[in-house]
């Protein structure tokens, strides 16, 4: 069953209208150096394909034909490109060709501040393609936004040389063929606020260089085969919000320094099978904001810590198949805002104590099937209701008179409303309680946008 807990894709899209937007601010009339033109004439041909005639059909790119996907500012009263944007967004956008291919003269391109290419490398590329390895220097002070977004044909390694481009504020690398490890030069992108790269095939530990990322507001390392415990150094990542690393196969259980994380609402670890631990190894109570707590399939063992039930901004709380045991607390029905909460397929015990009005509030956005020497009190439930799907009413309850007890048609969670996890990955849907949870990441990003 595939249920998450996040989204992030609109703040890709956001970007590229962004992008629009700044076409509409250029003016006419001012020169821009030939070699500034021929360079973007160039780079852009290496993309689309070698019948692109740029000087014939964009002759003043900054003016009068503008090219969709480009645009300029202007520098001590000369046109430069300051965003490149390759890739299928808009009907009249820069398509690549089967053969596209990065040349040097992206790097003549020094006034860039936002560079992006989307599903412009595909698989049946005729060459391996791979992020260039040289050149970034070139960038270092001015780059602020780098995409890579569905390229399946894109692989290799990320180059270490990134790590030069400190201006960088959101490298964005998801849905590509990468393999290699994170790179520790990413350690030294002191300004980003947001760092996601999800959906390739990245292998190795997180390096312990990322503490030093302590502008980071949001990490998405999901979708990879990294492995290895968590660093203690994550715990520097004072103003994140997000983290996501579901879908690896991290080790060694919740690092305790986790607990620094403040400012986190969003912790998604699911479908790490070899994580373990328990929720005892952190204090839950620092993280006053915590609004959804994603530890499905993660192998956690132990019981319910209180520490956990008084964080009052959760709202959706998901620690299904796992081997957690003891008690299901009654206090969780007091989380104000608790709209989801996934426990089944684990080994509680003991009575399911909670009301109807709580039953009825989570719908289908509660579950406790699969936890064999799990009862629930029939008394709270009301007279031609059934008890919550998959659970035998406890015995020696009186007044159960009334409904078929376990044999219910509560249906199960919407197998469907799924998460939307990166954008461009696909096979995930949102529905329901879901699009609550993208509405406020979307309001979070506008900001993020205005931030950058
Ligand atoms: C590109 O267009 C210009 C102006 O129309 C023309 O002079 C030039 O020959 C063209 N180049 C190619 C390679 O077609
Ligand atoms: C987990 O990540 C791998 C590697 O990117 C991917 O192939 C797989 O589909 C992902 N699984 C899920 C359940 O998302
Ligand atoms: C929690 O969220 C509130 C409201 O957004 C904010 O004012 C506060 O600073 C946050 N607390 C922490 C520790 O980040
Ligand atoms: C509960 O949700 C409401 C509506 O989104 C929000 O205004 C309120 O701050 C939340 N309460 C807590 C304790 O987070
Ligand atoms: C579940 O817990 C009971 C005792 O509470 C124990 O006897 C049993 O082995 C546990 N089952 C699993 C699958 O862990
Ligand atoms: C969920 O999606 C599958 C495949 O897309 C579809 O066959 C099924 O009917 C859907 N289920 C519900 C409850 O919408």
């Amino acid at each position: 069953m595939e249920r998450r807990c996040i989204v992030q894709g609109l703040v890709l899209l956001l970007i590229w209208f962004n992008n629009g937007a700044m076409l509409v601010k250029t003016e006419e009339g001012a020169p821009m150096e030939n070699k500034e033109k021929e360079a973007l004439y160039s780079v852009i041909q290496n993309f689309v394909g070698g019948s692109w005639n740029g000087s014939g059909l964009y002759p003043d790119p900054c003016g009068w034909s503008p090219i969709q996907g480009v645009s300029c500012d202007l520098f001590k009263g000369l046109w430069y490109i300051t965003s490149l944007s390759i890739g299928p967004v808009l009907d009249n956008s820069l398509q690549c060709a089967p053969g596209a291919n990065f040349t040097p003269m992206l790097f003549e391109l020094t006034h860039l501040k936002s560079l992006s290419f989307f599903d412009c490398f595909s698989l049946n590329q005729q060459l391996a393609i791979t992020i260039p390895s040289t050149g970034w220097d070139k960038f270092a002070t001015t780059l602020e936004t780098l995409e890579f977004r569905s390229n399946p044909g894109l692989t290799g390694p990320i180059p270490t040389s990134l790590g030069m481009v400190k201006s960088l504020k959101s490298l964005v690398i998801v849905g590509n063929g990468l393999t290699g490890e994170v790179p520790f030069e990413i350690g030294h992108l002191v300004n980003l606020r947001r760092l996601v790269i999800s959906g390739n095939r990245l292998t190795g530990s997180i390096p312990t260089s990322i503490g030093g990322l302590t502008s980071l507001l949001k990490l998405d390392l999901s979708h990879n085969l990294l492995q290895g415990n968590l660093p203690t150094e994550i715990g520097n990542l004072k103003d994140l919000n997000l983290m996501d690393l579901r879908n690896n196969t991290f080790t060694g259980g919740l690092v305790p320094s986790l607990q620094n994380m403040v400012s986190l609402q969003d912790l998604l670890m699911s479908n790490n099978l070899l994580l373990g631990g328990t929720l005892m190894s952190i204090g839950w109570s620092n993280m006053v904001n915590l609004t959804t707590l994603d530890l499905s399939n993660t192998g956690i063992t132990g019981s319910i810590p209180n520490s956990l039930l008084g964080l009052k901004s959760m709202r959706c709380l998901a620690l299904d198949n796992n081997h957690l045991s003891g008690n299901v607390p009654q206090n969780l029905a007091n989380m104000p805002n608790l709209s989801a909460l996934y426990i089944n397929g684990n080994n509680f015990t003991g009575e399911l104590g909670f009301s109807h009005d709580f039953y009825e509030r989570l719908g289908r956005r509660f579950a406790s099937w699969n936890n064999p020497s799990l009862c629930y009190n029939a008394r709270e439930i009301r007279e031609g209701h059934k008890g919550p799907f998959g659970v035998q009413k406890c015995t020696g309850d009186k007044g159960a008179s009334f409904g078929q007890g376990d044999k219910v048609d509560r249906p199960g969670p919407d197998v469907n409303s799924s998460l939307l996890v990166s954008f461009g990955l696909p096979g995930y849907r949102v529905s329901g309680f879901w699009w609550l949870v993208l509405v406020r990441e979307l309001v979070a990003t506008f900001f993020l946008v205005m931030v950058l």
